[in-house]
């Protein structure tokens, strides 16, 4: 495999990566190995034109040199092709969002997975995308009016909103959190929702005030209450130039495996049982606007509550500042710094089995700064003084209140199995989860660290288990079976 170094690149495609990086707060190889996963997994839908047009030119960059060696987040065609929603019966409601567009990418996934996909569409939604278009990729009429007698496809909103195994809102805007939370029922799609008796599901997209506008807020507790599912938003870029927080939908393939553990009928071997799951970086403040962190992406973390989920654990999870959606049917408590991360886990105890997947901090500024750290010239940079912070997984590991499963992770770059072994004791763990983030791993720190894909061995008092690399879902649905195994021979 050759290397693709960004300081090779040619100047407007680095200028480009940068202001892209500088906005995700990620390295540049980091975006530039984000845009080409996201073209790998979009191959045939429709990306986003600007990332299409980096990553033509990245690639035209990249090939005469022979490859790159960010790791390339392979496609499993095995997992994309199953046909996990068989005879499955979607009715998707499409809000008026700029995040329709993604919609259409959904009901082609839907489908590909042996799903029947009905669109209903708001009529702001057809301001965004037209009714031929999802009636193209859904091979279906689509429908969009509450009184339609002309319509030869009128099948009464009882019926379209009954004849579906599960309704999916996407995008939902604040006014359709609205008309449902409070009942109102004037146009067709608030009204199929509020006929239906099947499941709902629900994506937000909005403009991140809207979101966390107190009403939003409500309207979603009180959905929540009413047994309502929810998948992202997630955190990033606005649509709106200039506008960044949480508030983007979640991506296509989120919401498919939201669908897929929605509709999964197997039996649940982790049903009645609370798992508390750590991920992502913590922040430590420095002062007001700068922080230490680390390049966690909480693509592991999030990915193992989710399997944990998909098995029947009412999964919580706590984690750090990501850029990724909450993981469907988890309750996620969303927490900065390491100390923060510890109270949420402590107080989320007593638990079955807890996994500690985030990539905590392990010191602190010791006393940060209220107000914003000035440059003064000559003065040179502060001394940042530096106190140890908590060990979580240790705490926990060692707490009176124990799981009795404790799962921890390392990852390390030199004497994996020794260090693993050593936090194993140290830390109270029942299983160590070792990567080797070094670089002859093969993937190498920045692959693991935010990458898609891992390669792990499951070390504990008994031995060594070696994984071969995989996905990073795929290791989270082996570890979630293992800890379902785990607690199956304890008694509940
Ligand atoms: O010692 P090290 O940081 O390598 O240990 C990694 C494991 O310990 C992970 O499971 C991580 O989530 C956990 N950890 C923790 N709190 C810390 C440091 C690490 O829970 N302060």
């Amino acid at each position: 495999m050759g290397t693709i170094t960004v300081r090779n690149l040619a100047d407007d495609v680095k200028q480009k990566l940068r202001e892209r990086a500088a906005a995700r707060g990620v390295s540049m190889e980091e975006e530039a190995r984000d845009i080409l996963g996201k073209s790998v997994l979009s191959a045939g839908a429709a990306a986003a034109p600007e990332g299409e047009t980096l990553y033509a030119t990245i690639r035209s960059l990249v090939e005469p040199h022979g490859g790159f060696d960010i790791a390339l987040p392979r496609r499993s065609q095995s997992a994309a092709n199953r046909m996990t929603l068989s005879a499955k019966r979607i009715l998707l409601i499409i809000g008026g969002g700029i995040a329709a567009y993604k919609s259409l990418d959904l009901i082609r996934r839907l489908r590909k997975r042996g799903a029947s996909v009905r669109v209903v569409m708001t009529s702001a939604a057809q301001e965004f995308v037209t009714t031929l278009s999802a009636g193209a990729l859904s091979a279906d009429h689509v429908f969009t009016d509450l009184f339609d007698r002309n319509d030869e496809h009128d099948v009464g909103h009882i019926r379209l909103s009954r004849d579906a195994d599960l309704l999916v809102v996407a995008p939902a805007t604040a006014d359709l959190m609205a008309k449902l939370a409070n009942g109102h029922a004037n146009d067709l799609a608030s009204t199929v929702l509020l006929a239906t008796d099947k499941k709902v599901l629900m994506a937000p997209a909005m403009n991140p005030r809207m979101w966390s506008h107190p009403a939003t807020r409500r309207n979603r507790a009180t959905m929540q209450k009413d047994g309502i599912a929810f998948v992202g938003p997630a955190k990033g870029e606005m649509a709106e130039s200039n506008e960044a927080g949480e508030g983007r939908m979640a991506e296509p393939l989120e919401i498919v495996a939201a669908i897929e553990a929605m509709l999964d009928e197997k039996p649940k071997p982790l049903a009645g049982r609370r798992i508390i799951v750590t991920s992502g970086p913590t922040h430590e403040p420095i002062d007001p606007v700068r922080y230490i962190a680390n390049r966690s992406s909480g693509k592991q973390g999030h990915a193992i509550a989710a399997a944990l989920a998909k098995l029947g654990a009412d999964v919580r999870l706590v984690s750090g500042p990501v850029n990724i959606a909450d993981p469907a049917g988890v309750k996620t408590t969303h927490v900065e710094t390491a100390v923060e991360m510890k109270d949420a886990v402590e107080s989320l105890l007593p638990a079955d089995a807890a996994v500690f997947v985030a990539a905590v901090a392990d010191w602190r500024t010791a006393n940060a700064s209220g107000e914003k750290i000035k440059k003064v010239a000559g003065k040179g940079p502060p001394a940042l003084q530096m106190v140890e912070n908590p060990d979580i997984l240790a705490s926990i590991g060692h707490h009176a209140q124990r799981p009795g499963l404790v799962v921890g992770f390392a990852a390390e770059t030199q004497d994996l199995i020794g260090n693993a072994e050593a936090k194993l004791r140290k830390k109270g763990a029942d299983f160590i989860v070792a990567n080797d983030v070094s670089h002859a791993s093969g993937i190498g720190p920045s692959g693991v660290m935010g990458g898609d894909r891992n390669k792990v061995r499951i070390v504990s008092r008994t031995g060594v288990e070696e994984w071969p690399e995989m996905g990073k879902d795929e290791v989270a649905a082996r570890l979630a079976a293992l800890i379902a195994e785990r607690l199956q021979a304890t008694v509940v």
